[in-house]
């Protein structure tokens, strides 16, 4: 495990997150158990980036009186980045069910690594208080980036990034190319291979989730 120490990076120290984030990396783990834990572990870290939300004063009356409550100030975009950022989602939006999915599609290049986009579903308004942008493995960083850079071009301010594993260079280069995004996780790793892969990581979290390995 490396640490790490830039403005900005959340690397979550919750007990349960690393005792889900330790049954997820084993190769012993079947799609479907690594579909629960992404899922739940998603939705552990996304409560934490989500604590600055905005909220808005409203009034609620109860079965014995009326008091002050709050609702979120403001629509959040979940934003998972296609394939493996889909299991993400899930946990998270049942936690917000008004908010709305727009979803980029990113294959990374296996010889340049350098991220292809082949789908984005631009949204006719994006007026989101803040995208939470979901995908498990930060590794190069390109990915990442390129999604940051394109939410950005449809008008998007405020970005968080919610990542499962990340190896210090794709920390390195989101925080260069996107400074003011704030990065949640439950892991940092040592290095990246030479395939970009993430060493020790979890192998390939889109075969894993969608049984394709
Ligand atoms: C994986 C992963 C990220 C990307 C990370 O996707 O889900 O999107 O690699 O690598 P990077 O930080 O070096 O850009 P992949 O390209 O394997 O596609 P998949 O999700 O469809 O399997
Ligand atoms: N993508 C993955 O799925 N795993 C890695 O380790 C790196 C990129």
């Amino acid at each position: 495990m490396s640490e790490i120490s830039e403005p900005g990076v959340n690397i979550s120290t919750h007990p349960i997150v690393k005792d889900k984030l330790t049954k997820l990396r084993s190769v012993g783990t079947e799609p479907r158990k690594f579909r629960e834990l992404v899922r739940e572990i998603s939705l552990l870290l996304a409560c934490e980036a989500t604590k600055n939300l905005n909220t808005k004063t409203v009034s609620v009356t109860t079965p014995v009186g009326n008091t002050e409550g709050f609702t979120l100030g403001g629509s959040v975009g979940l934003v998972p980045i296609l394939r493996a950022g889909l299991g993400m989602v899930e946990g998270v939006w049942e936690m917000m069910p008004d908010a709305v999915v727009w979803h980029i599609g990113l294959r990374r290049n296996e010889q340049t690594l350098e991220p292809v986009q082949y789908y984005a579903n631009k949204p006719i308004e994006p007026d989101v208080q803040a995208c939470l942008l979901m995908d498990p493995m930060l590794a190069t960083g390109g990915s990442a980036s390129a999604a940051c850079k394109l939410l950005k071009s449809w008008g998007v301010s405020h970005i968080i990034y919610i990542g499962i594993i990340a190896a210090p260079e794709g920390i390195h280069r989101l925080k260069k190319d996107h400074p003011e995004v704030p990065i949640y996780l439950a892991g940092l790793d040592s290095h990246l291979n030479d395939q970009g892969y993430i060493v020790p990581g979890l192998g390939d979290a889109g075969d894993r989730q969608f049984g394709t390995a």
